[in-house]
């Protein structure tokens, strides 16, 4: 039998992994939410739901993936065989699949306004709303946009494990941790940036209500890509010297800072021009951000070229690394678990995911009155479902599974590499404590609330 593919190096492992968690989440949901939630006072309950909840199911994850060496659904197979766990198995790698089907919608626009930003189209544009609006809502060039991402995608996939997902994130993380430091550092130099600074950091703690915390504990778990069967497949990759808490640990700091970095760039940006109230979400993003690269930069325009090329190419790093770890953990299932080769099991998941994909791009356009589902879009149905109810269901299952199923032996082993690290054992204590009832019940908590059921 072929040997499996595994990560060549520690530093690749953990860029892959940050590269996973580092995504368009980021770059627009969380500096919204910070500036909505009170600031940093967000930013703290925030930190504690990393912490206790994200954190170790950051590890439970890796746990998983690197005792088993297998794709995510044969894993579950193998540890817990003839049981119901499968689905959860299965449950990962379908995530994983549904989520790049409408996250590539979002990366296709990224990279339409990093062209038109490069060629100066972004500056002469006067109304970004209704721009944004005729673009995403037209048939065919959101459809061609999104195409090409997932061909990048593809491209990077093709090549496996080292040559691929290792090359590619070696390659795209450190670019994109140098934009952000550069962005972070001109967007402090325009004027009247302290006010953004203001908002965003100024601990307002009244604005703490409930819904905000639930808020803070999605957004820790949609960002560090939890449950979406991504981390176990890439931890199905790791070698047996890596520790996997310092992993998680690490890419836990990274994709924090990047967030905070994030809103370090663009609410000083947006303060530094009047007139523009920051608009939350994608609208951020594409409409808010356009605006202020047109008018802060309007008397020196290579500075707004500068910015917006540099800001915009983040963004499609930022997605292209998470697109790269959901297109894996399908991919090598279909390779693994019905025996084809890497370049036609890449090419199924592209085409699949391009067809439904299809779906939910046209749904802001052409398929906008075309809601089959709960009355969603179609983009706003596979953003719910993954979002909404995968992801905490996902949670509660893993956390279930190596808290109360998984042998402890197999934990012990993984957490110190076969004894060759010590770790104190309250940790481990703290560690299943963490995922027997704190995480179950805090992620039970906001699905429930989520789904308005109580
Ligand atoms: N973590 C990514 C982000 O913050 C999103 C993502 C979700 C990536 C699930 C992979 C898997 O944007």
């Amino acid at each position: 039998m072929k040997k499996r593919a595994k990560f060549s190096s520690k530093l690749g492992i953990v860029l892959a992994s940050a590269g996973s968690a580092v995504g368009l989440g980021n770059v627009w949901r969380f500096p919204t939410e910070v500036g909505e939630g009170g600031g940093a006072a967000f930013i703290l309950v925030y930190a504690f739901c990393v912490l206790l909840l994200g954190l170790p199911l950051m590890v439970a994850e890796f746990i998983i993936g690197r005792h088993t060496h297998k794709n995510t659904a044969d894993a579950y197979r193998q540890l817990a065989p003839r049981s119901g766990w499968i689905v959860q198995g299965y449950l990962g790698v379908f995530t994983s699949w549904f989520i790049l089907c409408y996250y590539s919608v979002v990366a296709g626009w990224t990279m339409k306004y990093l062209v038109e930003a490069a060629t100066g189209g972004l500056g002469s544009i006067s109304d970004s709303s209704a721009y944004f609006s005729a673009f995403s809502g037209a048939t065919w060039e959101p459809l061609v946009y999104m195409v090409i991402v997932m061909l990048l995608c593809h491209f990077v996939i093709i090549h496996g494990v080292q040559a691929g997902i290792e090359r590619s994130s070696k390659l795209m993380m450190p670019l994109l941790l140098m934009i952000i430091a550069i962005l972070v550092v001109f967007s402090f130099s325009m004027p009247g940036s302290s006010e953004g600074l203001t908002f965003l950091l100024k601990p307002d703690f009244s604005k703490l209500t409930s819904a905000v915390v639930l808020s803070a504990m999605g957004q820790a778990f949609f960002s560090l890509s939890i449950a979406m069967g991504c981390l176990c497949t890439y931890a199905s990759y790791f070698t047996d010297d890596v520790r996997l808490p310092k992993t998680a640990f690490s890419v836990a700091i990274i994709d924090s800072i990047v967030a905070i970095m994030s809103g370090l760039i663009m609410f000083p940006a947006v303060f530094s021009v009047e007139a523009v109230t920051p608009d939350a979400g994608p609208g951020l993003v594409f409409i808010t951000l356009p605006n202020v690269f047109h008018i802060a930069f309007g008397s020196v325009p290579v500075l707004g070229w500068f910015f917006s090329v540099m800001f915009y190419l983040l963004l499609l790093l930022a997605a292209l690394t998470s697109m790269v770890s959901i297109h894996e953990p399908p991919t090598v299932f279909l390779i693994e678990h019905f025996k084809l080769s890497r370049p036609v099991a890449t090419a199924i998941v592209t085409i699949a995911c391009i067809v439904v994909g299809s779906l939910c791009c046209l749904s802001f356009g052409p398929l906008a009155d075309c809601r089959p589902l709960f009355g969603l879009t179609f983009f706003d149905f596979f953003d719910f479902v993954s979002a909404k109810l995968f992801l905490p269901i996902g949670g509660i299952l893993i956390s279930l599974f190596v808290g109360w199923r998984l042998d402890r032996d197999i934990i012990v082993e993984q957490l110190t590499n076969g004894g060759t690290v010590r770790l104190p054992a309250f940790i481990i204590s703290v560690f299943l404590f963490l995922l027997r009832w704190m995480i179950p019940l805090a992620v039970g908590g906001i699905f429930i609330k989520e789904l308005g059921i109580l």
